[in-house]
C-alpha cells in the first residue's frame, strides 16, 4: 500500500514578497485557483492510497487544516516545531506509516510542484511500485529544459524494469557544471518526488545520516496528539541535525532508481519559473493582476494591490504586494533567497 507524504514545511523564501514565513508559497494559489498544497493532494486522485500524511510547520496548522476542509479532503498532519529540512520530516514519515504497516511504501511529495498530466504523474508512480524495484530507492526524473542551479541531477546506468539504476546523484550543482550536465543530455533533473519502502529508507537513513535517525525515532516515541494534529517534544525535535533527504541519502546511496516522469513538472520555485509558466503575450511578458506595459519584452509583472506601468523594460521581474515592492533581474532571481536573508537581519 501506498502511504503519500506532502512536505509542506519550507519558506518559499525565494518568492517573496508574496510567499510569507506567515503564509508560505505552497499554502498560496500560484496557479490557478487552488493552493499549490490542495493541488497536490488532488493528484493523488487516479492512485490507490492511503490517507496521505502532511507534515507542516506547527505555525501553519489552521491554514493547512482550512484547506483540507475546504476541498473535504482527510489527511494526517504532523507538526514540526521547527524547519529541519527534508530528511527528518521523511524519517518521521517513515516511522509513521511503519507503525500501519511495515511493509508499507511512502510516497513522498513536495507541496510546491505543478504537474500538467496526472494521468502520467499516476503511471509513472505505479511503474514504481513494479517488482523490479520495489526494493529500491525511486526517484523520478524530468527532462532538463536548462541548467537550473537549483535542483538535483540525476545520471541514469542500466535499465531495471521500467526504471534505470542511478549512476550518479548530485543535489544543486554549481552553473558551470549544470550546463555541462545538461549539454551532455545524459542527466535528468530529480523531480523531489520518492517512493520507497519506508523500512528501506530507513534503513538507508541508518546508514548515511545515523544521527537524524536516532533523533526522529526518539521524537516519533514521543509524538502526542493535540486536538486534529500530531505534535513532536519541541526541545528534542530542536536537537536535530538540519539536512535535505537529497544530501543525507540519495547523494551517498547506492540502490536507487530513477523512472522517467516527463509529465509537465514544474518546481515554482522561483519567479523565473512563474513565468515560464504563465501565458505571455507575443513579447514573452507574463501579467497577473492590474498591469500596463509598453514595449516591454520578458518581463513577469504580478500586481496585487496597485497598478504597474512599465515602459521599455526588458527581463525584469516586479511583484507588488501591500506592503512590498520587489524589482529584479530575472535571470539573478536565485538571488531573491538571499535578499530575504538580508531582510531578516535588519529586522
Ligand atoms: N515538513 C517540512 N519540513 N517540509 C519541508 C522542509 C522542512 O523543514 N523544508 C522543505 N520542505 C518542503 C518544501 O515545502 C517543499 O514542498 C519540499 O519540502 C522540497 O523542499 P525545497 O526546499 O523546495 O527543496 P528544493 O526545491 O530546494 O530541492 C528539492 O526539490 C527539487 C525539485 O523541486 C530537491 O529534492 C532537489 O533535488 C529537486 O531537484
Ligand atoms: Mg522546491
Amino acid at each position: 500500500m501506498i502511504y503519500p507524504v506532502v512536505l509542506a514545511g519550507g519558506n518559499g523564501t525565494r518568492l517573496w514578497p508574496l510567499s510569507r514565513s506567515a503564509f508560505p508559497k505552497q499554502l498560496l494559489p500560484l496557479m490557478g485557483e487552488q493552493t499549490m498544497l490542495q493541488q497536490t493532494l488532488n493528484r493523488l486522485q487516479g492512485l490507490n492510497c492511503a490517507h496521505p500524511l502532511i507534515i507542516c510547520n506547527q505555525a501553519h496548522r489552521f491554514i493547512v487544516a482550512e484547506q483540507l476542509r475546504a476541498n473535504d479532503k482527510k489527511a494526517r498532519i504532523l507538526l514540526e516545531p521547527q524547519g529541519k529540512n527534508t530528511a527528518p520530516a521523511v524519517a518521521l514519515a517513515a516511522l509513521m506509516a511503519m507503525e500501519q504497516d511495515p511493509e508499507a511504501h511512502i510516497l513522498v511529495l513536495a507541496a510546491d510542484h505543478l504537474v500538467r498530466d496526472n494521468k502520467g504523474f499516476c503511471d509513472a508512480v505505479r511503474a514504481g511500485l513494479s517488482p523490479d524495484v520495489a526494493d529500491k530507492l525511486v526517484t523520478f526524473g524530468v527532462t532538463p529544459e536548462y541548467a537550473e542551479t537549483g535542483y538535483g541531477y540525476i545520471k541514469t546506468g542500466e535499465s531495471i524494469g521500467p526504471a534505470k539504476r542511478v549512476a550518479q546523484f548530485v543535489e544543486k550543482p554549481d552553473q558551470n557544471t549544470a550546463n555541462h550536465y545538461v549539454e551532455s543530455g545524459d542527466y535528468y533533473w530529480n523531480s523531489g518526488i520518492f517512493l520507497m519502502k519506508a523500512q528501506r529508507f530507513l534503513n538507508e537513513l541508518k546508514r548515511h545520516a545515523p544521527d537524524i535517525l536516532s533523533v526522529c525515532q526518539a521524537c516519533f516515541d514521543q509524538k502526542y496528539v493535540d486536538l486534529d494534529f500530531i505534535r513532536l517534544p519541541e526541545d528534542l525535535f530542536a536537537s536535530c541535525r538540519a539536512d535535505s533527504v537529497d544530501y543525507a541519502v540519495m547523494e551517498k546511496t547506492s540502490d536507487a532508481v530513477t523512472v522517467a516522469m516527463d509529465v509537465g513538472w514544474s518546481d515554482l520555485g522561483s519567479w523565473q519559473a512563474l513565468w515560464q509558466n504563465t501565458e505571455q503575450d507575443e513579447a514573452n511578458n507574463a501579467a497577473i493582476g492590474d498591469v500596463i506595459k509598453v514595449q516591454s519584452e520578458g518581463c513577469y509583472f504580478n500586481a496585487q494591490d496597485k497598478l504597474i506601468a512599465a515602459v521599455g523594460v526588458k527581463d525584469l521581474v516586479v511583484v507588488e504586494t501591500k506592503d512590498a515592492v520587489l524589482v529584479a533581474d530575472k535571470n539573478r532571481v536565485q538571488e531573491v533567497k538571499d535578499l530575504v536573508d538580508c531582510l531578516k537581519h535588519n529586522d
